[in-house]
């Protein structure tokens, strides 16, 4: 049979179509509006990505057998606020995660409530892009808005629910609301009272792997596919790539370059960083994960090429870069505020170290060189927690760069493994969905027998001390330039 895997990006949905062996059929990728009404702010229109998936899903099925569709799933970006009325319709446009409009209620929830006592709940602390501090902010400035609520969701459970009709989540993705106690995988009452929100205004929340129904027939008839196709709950867009990436297990790591740049850990105990600088989430493989997020990875590039210089030849402009470890320049990739390790949505883009020799090429290379300090930094976290990481998988658009890919490997000194496809989060999503529907027996048999590594990508000593070098110089920019945000806001 075939599944469809849904990556509800930040950028584009990408639909991605895999036969039960896990071949890749088809990939098809649409892409909708992000509008940024006030600098460090980020909606989007919940409608554009149902339109969207639904003319991708016919673009994906029209030249395929579809009668063997036998279940779609999900990857979706994480934390956005999607809130319904009473009649099922949408409120206001999706406050997206890496909306940082909520600097005040988040510092309420931590200062005044108290991290110690989110941490107790829920296993984490607030961040400005979490759920929570997002219905704060709205039941402040638009009480209108919230007077209304009856139904919160999370971007791919808003697509999962058009779809299937049900109101649901999952593990993963519902442990970046806050209101979600993630040692025991269910939502928190205390939560709950502490933001003003009544609990059943929260959907039901399965395994990622779960079935939560099957699609309407009436969109099933529209498809051309059997009545009887599962939707599954599938995860937050991190989880669902560690599922693609075959990040599954105790230890495993996976770096996402996508819009976010994240290093996910795979664990099988629950546990949290005692201060809750790595995020302590629920895995959509039925263990937990800790992870870092930064919010600008790849959209740094993208900004870079397609905005400053004016180019779409992303690799042609990297074949200008010659000389690794040796850049005077520093690219601090805080465009939209930074979550991991700083915590601070105030937080701006910077570049430092500029001479009259300094080339277009230099400046391309801090932007990648910035991105990969900058996961060091969660990746040195998890160090100081103890956690060993030798090595990592990799998925996200950054990672089709092969020359990003080697300075990550060397400014991580940890081997990068490549697996056959970057489609981390759909592929996932396609993956979850074929063990809702038995076809493997856990997510840990399918990414056994489906996620293959094409390519191990090593680090070489005498780069790594020069990236080390780097590194530490980075770490000085930020403490130095934090005071000056303030002038930015
Ligand atoms: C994770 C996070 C991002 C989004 C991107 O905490 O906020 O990775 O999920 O889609």
């Amino acid at each position: 049979m075939n599944y469809i895997g849904i990556d509800l990006g930040t950028s584009a949905v990408k639909l991605l179509l895999m036969q039960g062996d896990g071949k890749i059929l088809k990939i098809v990728n649409r892409e909708y509006p992000i509008s940024f009404p006030k600098p460090g702010w980020s909606q989007q229109n919940p409608e554009d990505w149902y339109q969207e998936t639904m003319s991708g899903l016919q673009e994906l099925l029209a030249d395929s057998d579809k009668s063997q569709v036998a279940g779609i799933s999900f990857g979706g970006q994480m934390h956005g606020l999607v809130v319904l009325n009473d009649e099922d319709e949408v409120i206001r446009p999706a406050i997206l995660w890496n909306d940082g409009r909520t600097a005040e209620e988040s510092e309420y929830l931590n200062q005044v409530i108290g991290k110690e006592t989110l941490s107790l709940y829920t296993a984490n602390i607030s961040f400005a892009g979490f759920t929570a501090p997002k219905i704060l902010w709205m039941k402040k400035h638009e009480p209108e808005n919230f007077a209304k609520i009856h139904k919160i969701m999370l971007p791919k459970d808003y697509l999962a629910y058009r779809l299937s009709g049900v109101h649901c989540s999952d593990v993963s993705d519902a442990s970046g609301t806050l209101f979600f106690d993630v040692k025991n995988r269910c939502w928190s009452e205390q939560m709950c009272k502490i933001c003003g929100i009544k609990q059943e205004w929260l959907p039901k929340v399965f395994e990622s792997y779960e079935a939560v129904g099957t699609i309407k027939a009436k969109l099933a008839a529209e498809l051309g596919i059997s009545e009887k196709t599962v939707i599954a709950a599938g995860g937050g867009d991190n989880a669902a790539a560690a599922v693609g990436t075959g990040t599954v297990g105790d230890g495993a790591c996976n770096i996402s370059l996508g819009t976010s740049g994240t290093v996910f850990i795979s664990t099988k105990n629950f546990g949290v960083d005692k201060n809750n600088a790595l995020h302590s989430f629920d895995h959509a493989d039925g263990s937990y994960h800790l992870m870092g997020c930064m919010l600008s990875a790849a959209s740094c590039n993208k900004w870079w090429m397609d905005e400053i210089i004016g180019t779409k030849e992303y690799a042609h402009e990297q074949e200008a870069i010659q000389a690794l470890g040796e850049n005077h320049v520093y690219f601090l990739p805080y465009l939209m505020g930074e979550r991991s390790p700083h915590n601070d949505p105030d937080a701006r883009g910077a570049f430092i170290g500029l001479t009259m020799d300094t080339t277009r090429a230099d400046m391309t290379q801090a932007v990648l060189e910035g991105v990969a300090f900058a996961l060091r930094d969660s990746l040195e976290v998890a160090k100081s927690l103890g956690i060993g990481i030798t090595r990592t998988k990799i998925c996200g658009g950054g990672a089709k760069s092969p020359l990003w890919k080697k300075i990550l490997a060397n400014v991580l000194n940890i081997c990068v493994d490549v697996p056959e496809s970057e489609e981390g989060p759909s592929m996932g999503g396609a993956m979850l969905a074929a063990v809702a529907c038995k076809e493997y027996q856990s997510v840990e048999e399918a990414s056994q027998a489906i996620v293959k590594v094409k390519e191990v990508i090593t680090p070489e000593p005498d780069l790594v001390a020069r990236y080390e070098e780097r590194y530490q110089q980075f770490k000085e920019i930020y403490p130095v330039c934090k005071p000056l945000f303030h002038l930015f806001k």
